[in-house]
């Protein structure tokens, strides 16, 4: 029954919302519970800035459920302002840091999914201005103010943000050139994170290795052939590296790499 189909189609839409914004592990069950947006500066558990080339920089943190990791990519425009895009909160002396790299003046929600920190970086950095993807402003827009999306948000010939084509506005991707080549920045549209079993297994699955997860196919891929086609295009001889907001970064062969992610999806 076409009604039956559709219902079937809702509930796994409903898990897949879950998975992405408010499932989490207590006392050994997963239960759902809205993921927190920080009101005040908080600092979780963190790995050390790493320094990747001369103007980028990467932090792998946590979440409040500490099985789930996040990663923030900093990057600088040739004028000196810091465009933060999934901004994860340090310690202060790591904040005057990065400070140190240059000025804060952009700060990139990658989805809806991803406004933990934003107030508070909002709040840290007034002068700074948020942008997120099209379909993302207005439910980031619900808890920190925001001056466009990806289309309208500052660049220069090193450093840009760009939606994803067959996403429709859902996600995008932060390119940035460099000294030793081009780093691309996805968001949840592509993992790296290690197996997985369960209901996360499930719903991030393939794991273990990069992929498209099955709750972004779901969620993200309004037009498979389009984004096929688009990450096809950015995967050229000069990407460097590949930084996802989820999991280890792709090093090897990065070009190569992403295109059979995408072929796979
Ligand atoms: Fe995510």
């Amino acid at each position: 029954m076409p009604g039956e189909r559709t219902s079937a189609l809702e509930k796994a839409r409903r898990c897949a919302l879950a998975a992405f914004d408010c499932l989490t592990r207590e006392g050994g069950r997963i239960i759902r519970r809205m993921a927190r947006v920080f009101e005040k500066w908080t600092v979780l558990p963190h790995g050390p800035i790493e320094k990747l080339t001369e103007n980028l920089w990467r932090v792998e943190g946590t979440m409040p459920d500490p099985n789930i990791r996040r990663v923030m990519t900093i990057a600088r425009m040739k004028d000196g302002r810091l465009v933060i895009h999934n901004g994860v909160a340090l310690e202060d002396r790591l904040m005057s840091e990065i400070e140190q790299f240059g000025t804060p003046a952009v700060i990139v929600v990658p989805n809806g999914f991803h406004r933990q920190d934003a107030k508070i970086y909002k709040d840290r950095y007034p002068a700074a201005a948020v942008y997120a993807p099209s379909a993302a402003v207005k439910k980031v827009a619900e808890i920190v103010p925001v001056s466009g999306d990806y289309t309208q948000a500052p660049k220069d010939d090193t450093v840009q943000l760009l939606h994803l084509e067959g996403c429709k506005g859902t996600e995008g991707v932060l390119e940035v050139k460099s000294q030793d080549g081009t780093t691309l920045v996805f968001n949840d549209v592509i993992f790296n994170i290690p197996k997985r079993r369960g209901l996360f297994g499930f719903l991030l699955a393939p794991t273990g290795k990069p992929a498209v997860p099955r709750v972004s196919r779901w969620m993200l891929l309004k037009n498979k052939p389009a984004f096929v086609d688009h990450v096809n295009r950015m995967a050229t001889p000069d990407v460097r590296r590949v930084i996802l907001s989820h999991g280890s970064m792709l090093t090897e062969q990065p070009g190569e790499t992403l295109k059979r992610v995408v072929a796979e999806a």
